[in-house]
């Protein structure tokens, strides 16, 4: 990869393995993985859980844009796992279509990454009905997803390895 890619930011629904691929890829490349989820947890000294169940969502969206700006407007190289609701505002999809920036669509089918989205305490959004709020997220993110996509690795039926080389393929020319 050469220095013209400057951070390689991963992005896609909850459960497709934007931080356990992007930590393979940081482990891989060298470079280090930033989360945007840990970031906001790290910034705010609370859990994605409380932020949404004291302040709101709209509260978290702000903190989550934050992370992002902050991880796209720091030095490179760096992986960037956004988190999945990143896309939903226009300004952090202008942010990922800038130049340098190189973005992975890590794409599932919503009833395949159900299962494992719901293990994660923070995802309040899932609450008690995983598959029809993931595929309800489908339907409006695939546009959003797809705008700021450089690229388009499929999840489905892969693993880690799999998926991770994928991403490796395709960033390589970047
Ligand atoms: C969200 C995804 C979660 C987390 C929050 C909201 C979303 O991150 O930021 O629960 O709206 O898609 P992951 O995509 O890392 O699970």
């Amino acid at each position: 990869m050469s220095p013209a890619c400057e951070h390689v930011v991963l992005v896609g629904l909850m459960g497709v393995g934007k931080s356990t691929v992007g930590a393979r890829l940081s482990e891989v490349l060298g470079w280090p993985l930033v989360d945007s989820d840990e970031q906001v947890e790290a910034a705010t000294g609370r859990t994605v859980r409380e932020i949404f169940e004291r302040d709101g969502e709209a509260v978290f969206r702000a903190f989550e844009a934050r992370a992002l700006a902050d991880a796209l407007d720091a030095p490179g190289p760096s992986i960037v796992a956004a988190a999945g609701g990143v896309v939903l505002a226009e300004e952090n999809r202008r942010r990922l279509k800038a130049p340098k920036i190189e973005v992975v669509w890590l794409r599932a089918d919503a009833t395949t990454v159900a299962a494992r989205a719901a293990e994660g305490v923070h995802r309040p959004l899932l609450a008690d009905d995983p598959v029809g709020v993931l595929a309800r997220m489908a339907v409006e993110r695939e546009p959003l997803y797809r705008e700021v996509a450089d690229h388009v690795v499929s999840v489905d039926g892969r693993s880690v390895e799999e998926v991770t080389g994928a991403v490796l393929e395709v960033v390589e020319a970047c």
